[in-house]
């Protein structure tokens, strides 16, 4: 399943809010249409927000708008995750270029992707041992990126390979990726899945009962990975209890400039806390921080999974 496509001068993405109960698209005709929806998270994982704003752009070169004001405009939308300035700033430089557009740049992008997580999936492959349960976090899939995924492409790779493959998918909250969406995937992939509460993940290490973590990553930078919250937490578990952590990512993930620790972490709003879907379960005056995402120290890491390889922390 293509997460987004484009279609008579327009973007598509799946609206990853409405997942699992339905399958819907969201057109986007302009590029403040790609802006919301990258905000408001229709789409999101951090090679689809790459994708998505590469579409973005496209869309204000189509309308013939200043594309330096709409790549500043684009870039505003998230901060954690670096693929969305790549994108951007790619996308910008081929079409200030004598031949390139913005539009064949973003069609380029669409199709690396894909080969690009299929190359992370052959590499990591090899980690993975027949018969292991693995552990992930929120969703690193298909619905992430344009398709296929990284973290997910890894076991999706080793499934392919013959390899009987276990996937344990941590809830996530407060937004659930990993219950709506990676249990999703791992279902339409006929790959055996259970979900935990976010809590539980130290126990089932304790228990034995994971071989392997794998996540996917909103940025690689000096020092560490930053990934959806939680993220830490289970990273220090699996060295507790020695068990190999993984982190699956695009070289566009990659922010060879930047200490992670000066990485703006997004906060999101307190109402993800403070509702569970639609349901409120905290009292009227409870105060929230809600980072959305953490950082991993590099010394956490196994390895990090790319399409070039298995390459140790920066
Ligand atoms: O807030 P999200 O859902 O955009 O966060 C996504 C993640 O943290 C993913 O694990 C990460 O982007 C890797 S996606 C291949």
């Amino acid at each position: 399943m293509k997460t987004m496509y484009w279609k008579d001068s327009k973007l598509f993405l799946i609206d990853q809010t409405k997942l699992p109960d339905e399958v819907d698209y969201v057109e986007c005709s302009d590029y403040n249409d790609v802006i919301d929806a990258i905000m408001t998270m229709k789409v999101r994982g951090a090679p689809a927000i790459g994708v998505a704003a590469a579409f973005g752009m496209a869309l204000a070169e189509l309308a013939g708008e200043d594309l330096e004001d709409a790549a500043d405009a684009i870039k505003s939308a998230r901060p954690t995750a670096v693929n969305l300035f790549w994108a951007v700033d790619r996308v910008l430089r081929a079409a200030n270029s004598d031949s390139g557009s913005a539009l064949k740049e973003a069609i380029k992008m669409y199709d690396e992707d894909v080969e690009t997580n299929r190359a992370i999936g052959k590499y990591g492959s090899v980690v993975i041992d027949d018969g292991d349960t693995v552990l992930t976090h929120c969703n690193a899939g298909a619905l992430a990126c344009v398709d296929y995924g990284t973290a997910l492409g890894v076991i999706r790779a080793a499934k392919d390979e013959g390899k009987d493959i276990n996937v344990i998918c941590d809830e996530t909250r407060p937004r659930g990726q990993g219950a709506r969406l990676s249990v999703f995937e791992m279902q339409e992939e006929k790959i055996p899945v259970k979900l935990i509460v976010d809590s539980a993940a130290g126990h089932m290490m304790q228990k034995g009962k994971v071989q392997k973590v794998v996540i996917g990553a909103d940025r690689v930078a000096k020092g560490g990975v930053a990934n959806k919250i939680g993220s830490l937490m289970v990273a220090l578990a699996a060295k507790r209890f020695k068990i190999p952590f993984y982190v699956a990512a695009p070289k566009s993930t990659f922010d060879e400039e930047n200490s992670i620790y000066d990485v703006e972490i997004e906060e999101r709003d307190p109402d993800e806390v403070l509702y569970y879907g639609k349901c409120r379960i905290a009292p009227e005056g409870t105060e929230v921080e809600n980072p959305a995402f953490d950082i991993v120290p590099s010394d956490l890491i196994s390895g990090i999974i790319t399409e070039e390889g298995i390459l140790k922390p920066i």
